[in-house]
């Protein structure tokens, strides 16, 4: 194969990931849970290059910076490594949503990238291997790999084999949607790896962070597997709010929200405590991922843009895992 085309998406995790048991490997120190979105993507064509001997990384039609390609020639080592094959590619990907702001983009970016090399370099993959070498390049990428409701193992393992996602439903088997409130559109200052590294390091909550995660997961599993929508509210904001204790222990501060970050939080919490069937969650980023039942939707985003807490958002249902298509 020549050329080849992936589509992935990015993937918002209710039961979060924060630290590394293993930085080389990039092994995470806790397990998570997340769901698969539908609307937004990662488009990537990889082609073959004649003659050349070195990538070419296009990001969104614009020529990637050198810091962003080495990043990416690093990852494609990994797959000339794998099929002792010294070709050379022109990478070019695309996102239908603002890179880098909490969105989720190096999930389906480094999802639709893995898939893509695979093909390229004729690996022959399944499912769970592709998710182990997405892992490689950012921790929720091993989650994109897969549409619905998706759980990524820690493992226990030092080569990091028991490390990959598997899903727990379909879309289908029970369709809630998100509403991502946009509150700020910048880029974050600090990335998740950095960040991660710095808790680890100094918040004084993170072990008590990775300890009661376990539970966390137990409970969100079944829940899931229930459509236990109270359950999985509950577990989702306490995961969401804990990680950010620990982010905000950390030295430096990690404050990731901004005051309509709070105030949308705020908001969602009431209609929650008057058990409307609504909870939040939030990435490294200050945008605010909203989940509902399918229909519902529209009142809360009337609620928040009667107090000017919005002013873009989309609407998002659960999506598939990652896919090749036709040119
Ligand atoms: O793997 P990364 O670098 O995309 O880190 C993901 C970290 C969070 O989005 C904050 C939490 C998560 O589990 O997705």
């Amino acid at each position: 194969m020549d050329k080849v085309t992936t589509l992935a998406h990015p993937n918002i995790a209710l039961v979060k990931y924060w630290g590394k048991r293993d930085e080389q490997l990039n092994l995470p120190a806790v397990g998570s849970i997340s769901v698969t979105l539908d609307e937004l993507q990662t488009r990537t064509t990889i082609e073959k290059l004649i003659g050349k001997c070195q990538d070419e990384i296009i990001f969104n039609d614009v020529i990637a910076d050198e810091k962003e390609a080495e990043k990416i020639r690093k990852y494609i080592d990994l797959f000339r490594e794998k099929s002792n094959e010294k070709i050379y590619l022109k990478v070019a990907t695309s996102n239908n949503f603002p890179t880098s702001a909490g969105l989720a983009s190096s999930a389906s970016g480094f999802a639709a990238l893995a898939k893509g090399l695979s093909e390229i370099f004729e690996l022959k993959l399944n499912a769970q291997e592709l998710s182990r070498i997405a892992r490689l390049g950012s921790g929720s990428a091993a989650r994109s790999i897969f549409g619905g409701y998706v759980q990524l193992h820690k493992g226990i393992l030092p080569s990091g084999e028991d490390c990959f996602a598997e899903q727990i439903l379909t879309a289908d088997d029970f369709p809630l949607k998100t509403i991502i409130a946009i509150t700020d559109k910048t880029p974050k200052k600090v990335s998740s790896r950095k960040g991660m590294k710095e808790s680890q390091q100094t918040s004084p909550y993170y072990n008590s962070w990775v300890e009661s995660s376990d539970n966390d997961l137990l409970v969100m599993k079944k829940a899931i597997i229930e459509k236990d929508f109270f359950t999985i509210a509950e577990i989702s904001i306490q995961s969401c709010l804990k990680m950010h204790s620990v982010m905000m222990t950390t030295q430096p501060p990690l404050i990731y929200w901004n005051s309509k970050t709070f105030a949308i939080i705020e908001q969602v919490l009431k209609m929650y405590n008057e058990k409307f069937p609504v909870f939040f969650t939030i990435d490294a980023g200050p945008q605010v991922k909203i989940f509902t039942f399918e229909g519902e939707e529209k009142k809360i985003i009337e609620n928040l843009k009667n107090l000017n807490l919005i002013d873009e958002h989309f609407v998002i249902g659960i999506g598939k895992g990652i896919e090749t298509i036709e040119d």
